[in-house]
């Protein structure tokens, strides 16, 4: 089976404990995230959904949506914008409808897809928003291209995702646990390579770091 089908697999079997394991409920969930991660919830995810601004009404890639746990209240403030939502995992994708049914949110598309292989024209989207998701997208380089092959110039692009080389302990986790499991795929970037990286097709507009987790938004360049 190709590495792309085994993530594939392993997030259509997580879809149903995902939101139990993320949203930090119980005392369980949050004391295994301070043990890894070195912080005790998910605030990382308000910050980098600041963005885009409530009012926003262009059009918005989010990829990959996974089960839209974080991303759910936010497009309940943006009535007016066109988004799309990709996942490669039928099952997340699935969990992500019924959740934004829910909550009444009408104005989503969601398609099954691979990052590295966007059904997209070059340019069609403002915003590329990835929450998540570079450290479990196998080809990573293909990713980056892709992401930024369908942003218009001046589009924004805002991520957040796990980097090595910033904490010891979340990297052992990485290394001896979520990378067997499926859960992430090496390699991972150092926070410079990132920084290297953005530099060269985009304007940085904001970028940070909490424990492991780097977040940006950055502007494509002209
Ligand atoms: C850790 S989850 C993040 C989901 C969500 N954005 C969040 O923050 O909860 C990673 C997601 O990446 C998806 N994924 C992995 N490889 C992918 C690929 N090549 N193309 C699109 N999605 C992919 C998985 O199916 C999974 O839903």
């Amino acid at each position: 089976m190709q590495k792309k089908e085994q993530i594939r697999e392993q997030y259509n079997s997580l879809s149903n404990g995902y939101d139990s394991m993320l949203s930090l409920q119980s005392m369980w969930a949050k004391l295994v995230c301070k043990l890894v991660w070195g912080f005790p919830d998910a605030a990382y995810a308000g910050r980098l959904l600041s963005r885009p601004p409530s009012g926003f009404s262009g059009k918005l890639l989010d990829v990959p949506v996974g089960t839209g746990l974080f991303t759910c209240g936010k497009y309940k403030s943006l009535p007016n914008a066109d988004i799309t939502c990709l996942d490669y995992s039928d099952g997340m994708l699935g969990k992500a409808s019924e959740r934004f049914a829910a909550s009444g949110i009408a104005n989503v598309e969601f398609q099954q897809g691979d990052v590295g292989a966007l059904p997209f024209e070059d340019g069609e989207f403002d915003v590329v928003l990835s929450m998540n998701g570079f450290h479990a997208f196998p080809d990573k380089n293909a990713a980056w291209s892709e992401i930024h092959r369908v942003l218009k110039r001046g589009g924004q692009f805002i991520a957040c995702f796990y980097i090595t080389g910033e904490v010891k302990r979340t990297d052992w986790f990485i290394e001896h646990i979520y990378v067997s499991k499926g859960w992430f795929t090496p390699p991972f970037s150092t926070c410079n390579e990132i920084k290297q990286r953005l530099a060269k097709d985009y304007s940085v507009k904001e970028f940070w770091t909490v424990g492991s987790i780097v977040g940006f938004c950055a502007e494509k360049k002209g």
